[in-house]
């Protein structure tokens, strides 16, 4: 790293305070190698945010399916978007909470459109979205 250049950040204290206890905990040996981490990260997803190209997202949601309907309203959605949905696998994980993780390909504005419809289904708990570039 002969061509590393560095530069000065100013961040509240109580803010510093708490990267520092999470670097701990993520075994980081010094905050410049995660700040390094946090950048490449964020320029990932810019890459595949503007990009025009074919990529590849995983979302995974969490939902209730004693909540009316649910299950059938997402293989609803699933099958309108069966193009961009490659797999979906369904984790039975307790009783009443399902975990459904599926692979999409498209534009990534095409899969971040299906990616909200699918999160904001009455009765999704929680729902992320990874995105990857290659
Ligand atoms: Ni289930």
């Amino acid at each position: 790293m002969n061509d590393t250049k560095r530069f000065g950040v100013s961040v509240p204290q109580d803010l510093l305070k708490k990267f520092d206890e999470k670097l701990e905990e993520k075994m980081y040996s010094n905050r410049s190698e995660a700040i390094r981490d946090l950048i490449r990260d964020f320029l990932v997803k810019k890459k595949w945010e503007e990009s025009d190209e074919e990529v590849y997202g995983s979302l995974t949601l969490i939902y209730d399916h004693d909540k009316k309907g649910i299950s059938d309203k997402l293989t609803e959605i699933q099958h309108e978007d069966h193009t961009h949905i490659v797999s979906t696998m369904h984790i039975h994980l307790d009783k009443h909470n399902c975990m459904e993780t599926m692979a999409i390909k498209g534009r990534p504005q095409d899969i971040r459109k299906i990616a909200d419809r699918l999160k904001s289904t009455k009765g999704v708990k929680h729902g992320k979205l990874m995105m990857t570039s290659v």
